[in-house]
């Protein structure tokens, strides 16, 4: 009796085995999926390269589908800066859009060493379905100064490199890629039939029935003259008092990444003649700060900046920074910007008690890629369990901040993160607790701090120190 029933315990613990063995081997055979049409949008008009890719997906295997795989070369993932996908649903007028969630795949690499990303459907592909996913990616420094050294005279030139074909462990039925240049002046672009030039566009395909890991190199290159501004590093200090103040101070190493400047600097040239004498260089930024900033200030190692210019509205504010000189290619600018704003405007209580700080997370300044951002949120002293919520991965560690008149310290969130783009100026949370009675412990400290004082002076008045025998 017992070892028949041990024997089919047995055979079904095979049974779940093999099961289990056979889903999971169909999860990861990705190739049952064919791409049927491919539509890729590379803006090369800045140099923060978006790209857009529509994909018509059919699922051809046997067992639904659950993810569909990018394709990277491992040359594009390093510069990858923000990668976000979408399923569209309905026809054009009632187009809905669903975000769907990508993440690195642990896949193995493929030919060439393809890196993967992995989207995951909103609901399983069945066989002989297809769905629609747009997906949109942000590559940050792939654009190559050549000649690397221009002249004040000279406009700024440089290269982009790519694949015709899109990169992609599915077949592709059909297939175009648009490629936007700043402007007609292109030099030189691999022509790779059909290929065409239309003004600030050029176009690739369509192809037809292209292999998976089909991959054709092309290089282009033209004239982009837009001012090629990266931070190194920012370090943002954003302080809360309960006082009815947020304190936000940020240090900021610019640097103009083009082609480097070579040769003497003219300012008379400069300044007479800026459509052609320092094309790709930067006199001036745009910073968009919160609506109702105020103590505005900009300044260098040497002193204040008084030709900022801050314009206020209802919605935002804008600070127009100068530099004392213009940046040109290769030059850098070492500069701290600082603002107030009420409290009130980004500090809020959560339902079950917490305070919150709802503030942005990137940088102001528009069209800027940072290579490392530091946030440092900066609580009051006495809170406790502090906790971050971004919409991204960071890296998160915490310090504590002694300023005057602090006895345990004031805890300090820091999140930083790598390869920031506009596009990463979204909202972070902080939450902590407060107990109200530590906005008393500073006046108290005050208080007791004077009245020490005033008992000491007592009693030296009635203290009676002179020598005598
Ligand atoms: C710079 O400007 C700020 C704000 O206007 C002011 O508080 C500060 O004293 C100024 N510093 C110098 C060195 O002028
Ligand atoms: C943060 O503020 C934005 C608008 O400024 C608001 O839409 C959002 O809901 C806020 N987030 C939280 C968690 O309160």
């Amino acid at each position: 009796m017992e070892g028949r029933s041990s024997n089919i315990i047995c055979s079904l613990i095979i049974a779940f085995l093999f099961l289990s063995f056979r889903s999971s081997y169909s999860h990861s055979s990705s190739s049952e999926l064919q791409i049927l049409t491919a539509e890729r949008r590379i803006d090369l008009a800045s140099h923060i390269i978006r790209v857009v890719l529509t994909l018509k997906v059919q699922n051809d295997g046997a067992s639904a589908a659950s993810n569909v795989l990018l394709a990277f070369p491992p040359a594009q993932v390093k510069h990858l800066a923000l990668i976000q996908a979408a399923e569209h649903t309905g026809k054009k007028r009632k187009k809905t859009v669903h975000p769907l969630d990508v993440k690195p795949s642990d896949h193995a690499d493929g030919p060439n060493g393809a890196k993967f990303f992995s989207v995951s459907l909103r609901n399983p592909l069945s066989t002989g379905a297809s769905v629609s996913i747009e997906v949109s990616y942000i590559l940050t420094q792939s654009l190559e100064p050549f000649p690397v050294e221009i002249s004040q005279s000279e406009p700024q030139l440089v290269l982009y490199r790519d694949s015709a074909l899109i990169l992609s462990p599915y077949t592709i039925k059909q297939q175009t890629t648009v490629i936007r240049t700043p402007s007609t002046k292109v030099e030189s672009f691999t022509r790779v039939e059909p290929s065409s030039q239309l003004r600030t566009e050029l176009k690739y395909g369509p192809y037809e029935d292209q292999p998976s890991y089909a991959y054709t190199p092309i290089l282009l290159h033209f004239e982009n003259n837009n001012p090629f501004a990266v931070v190194e590093e920012l370090v943002r200090e954003i302080e809360i008092s309960h006082w009815g103040n947020l304190q936000v101070t940020e240090h900021y190493t610019l640097v103009h990444n083009g082609a480097r400047h070579k040769g003497g600097f003219s300012r008379v040239e400069y300044q007479s003649r800026p459509t052609i004498s320092g094309v790709s260089s930067f006199k001036h930024l745009v910073a968009k700060l919160p609506p109702r900033v105020h103590s505005v200030y900009y300044r260098d190692n040497i002193g204040n900046i008084s030709t900022s210019h801050l314009r206020t509205s209802y919605s935002k504010s804008e600070l127009e920074i100068e530099p004392r000189y213009p940046l040109l290619g290769g030059w850098k600018a070492t500069f701290v910007i600082g603002y107030g704003l009420p409290l009130q405007d980004v500090l809020f209580e959560s339902d079950d008690g917490k305070r919150y700080l709802n503030f942005s997370f990137g940088c102001p300044i528009a069209e800027t890629v940072v290579n490392k951002i530091i946030n440092k949120v900066i609580l009051p002293e006495g809170s406790k369990n502090p906790h971050a919520v971004v919409p991204f991965s960071v890296e998160r560690s915490a310090e504590t901040k002694y300023t005057y008149l602090d006895i345990v310290g004031r805890p300090v969130v820091v999140l930083e993160k790598e390869n920031i783009v506009p596009e990463h100026n979204s909202l972070f949370q902080v939450y902590y607790d407060f107990h109200p009675m530590f906005m008393l412990a500073e006046p108290m400290m005050l208080i007791s701090v004077f009245f020490f004082l005033f008992v000491a002076a007592l009693a030296y008045i009635h203290m009676d120190i002179s020598i005598r025998k």
